[in-house]
Order: C-alpha cells, then structure tokens, then sequence
C-alpha cells in the first residue's frame, strides 16, 4: 500500500489537529499513513514515504530551527521527486509553512496546493480543508 508519512511540529495542539485531519483524509483513500511529531520522526524515515507531509506553527515570525533541520534531512535522504504537502497554524503573521513549502520545493519535492496555514485552533471548516489536503496527496501516491 501507499504511504504517507505525517510529521509536525505543535506546541498546543493546534498544528496536531491539522495533522491528524489530513491523515484520516487519507486514510479514507485507503493509504497507509504514520502520524507523528518531528521529535519521534527520523528524517530518512519520513523521506521513505511515498509522500510526506511537513507541518509547523510559526514563532517569531520564522520556522524554528528543529523543523528546517528536519525538512533539509528529508531532502538529504532522498526525497527528491516524491509528493508533499506543507501546513500549519499561525497567531498572526503565519511564515512556517510557506516557508516549509519553499523549502521542500526547492529540494525537489513537489508541494501540493494548498499550502495550508490555519489561525489558532482548527475549526470544522479547516478540519474539512486538512481532510481533502490528505484525500488528494493519497489520490497523487495511488497513481
Ligand atoms: C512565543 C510565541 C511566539 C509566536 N510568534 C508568532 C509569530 O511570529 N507569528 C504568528 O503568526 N504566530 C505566532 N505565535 C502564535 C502561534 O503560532 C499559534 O498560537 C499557533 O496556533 C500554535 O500552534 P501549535 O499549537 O500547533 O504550536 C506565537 C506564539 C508564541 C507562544
């Protein structure tokens, strides 16, 4: 089966909602997915994957170093011209995941749109838009 590899950095919870949505998204289209946060992900693990999706809230109106370690890692391991997807929750200016996006893109991965940026906590709406995200990076890995 096709696998999708779900990685996020989430200090309340928030970006780990947006993670677990766009997994039973996917899970719906039948791929086998793996959730979990960057701290318990390798990188060469996640890179393994048909596709990876990469996920951060925003502080300080950058990515934090952890996260931009990790995407570098995932290019590194080989990557290069799988699918992926970027997202993540935001306070008020929101960078981390466009510049996640930025980030994979130019290391070869080709990032889906939307890139998905969602303030604070998920609501049911954008619980829905990480649902679809999910369904359409497993509909790309089943071709
Ligand atoms: C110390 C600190 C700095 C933050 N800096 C930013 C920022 O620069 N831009 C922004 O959009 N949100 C910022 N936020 C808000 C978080 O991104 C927001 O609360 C987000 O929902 C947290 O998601 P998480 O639970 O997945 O970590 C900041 C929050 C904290 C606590």
């Amino acid at each position: 089966m096709p696998k999708l590899a779900v990685v996020y950095l989430s200090t309340t919870g928030n970006t780990k909602s947006m993670a677990e949505a766009i997994s039973d998204g996917a899970r719906s289209r039948n791929v086998d997915v793996e959730v979990k946060s960057f701290y318990d992900w390798k990188p060469e693990e996640a890179a393994a994957a048909d596709a990876i999706a990469i996920g951060s809230s925003t502080f300080h109106y950058t990515m934090l170093p952890p996260i931009e370690k990790f995407v570098d890692g995932v290019i590194v391991a080989g990557a290069k011209g799988k699918d992926g997807a970027a997202f993540g929750s935001y306070g008020w200016s929101g960078e981390a995941p466009t510049m996640i996006a930025e980030k994979m893109r130019k290391g070869g991965i080709n990032v889906l749109d939307p890139v998905l940026r969602v303030q604070y906590k998920p609501n049911e709406k954008d619980i829905k838009e990480c649902n679809r995200l999910g369904k359409d990076l497993a509909e790309k890995i089943k071709k």
